[in-house]
């Protein structure tokens, strides 16, 4: 417990004395390159402090997880089902499994962005005839 105590009593107490901190605005204009670096490292702490208490407790900085997979596709219909003749596909069809295609229910290459930005790995099925 001495080793901490003496970090807090001392330490970190003589440290924050001996920055070079002007009393007046204009003492910032006179301040050095060796007094600039060494007001760096508790700026950067200050920094990171703030920072990370932005991210824990503003609500904004959050990212908002809303349970909802189809964001965009018949939002009126309480079950999205679509019915595809094999005879009306020619060779091959790829349908969407990410639902962000805008050409619901094929595949359009939406879910390159979407595994981009969340780090997923969705892809189409493919669909398609033997030869
Ligand atoms: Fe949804 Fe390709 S756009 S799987």
């Amino acid at each position: 417990m001495q080793p901490v105590a003496h970090l807090v009593k001392v330490t970190v107490p003589d440290y924050l004395a001996n920055l070079p901190i002007p009393d007046s605005f204009g003492g910032w204009f006179r301040l050095g390159f060796k007094d600039w670096l060494a007001l760096v490292p508790p700026t950067a702490l200050a920094a990171g402090v703030t920072y990370t208490l932005y991210r824990a407790w503003c609500p904004k900085a959050r990212k908002v997880v809303t349970g909802r997979t189809n964001k965009a596709v018949q939002l009126s219909n309480p079950k999205v089902v679509d019915t595809i003749d094999v005879e009306d596909i020619s060779e091959k069809a790829a349908f969407c499994r990410c639902w962000q295609s805008r050409n619901w229910p094929y595949c359009d290459g939406s879910h390159g962005n979407h595994n981009k930005e969340t780090g997923d790995n969705l892809g189409p099925v493919i669909v398609k005839k033997k030869k």
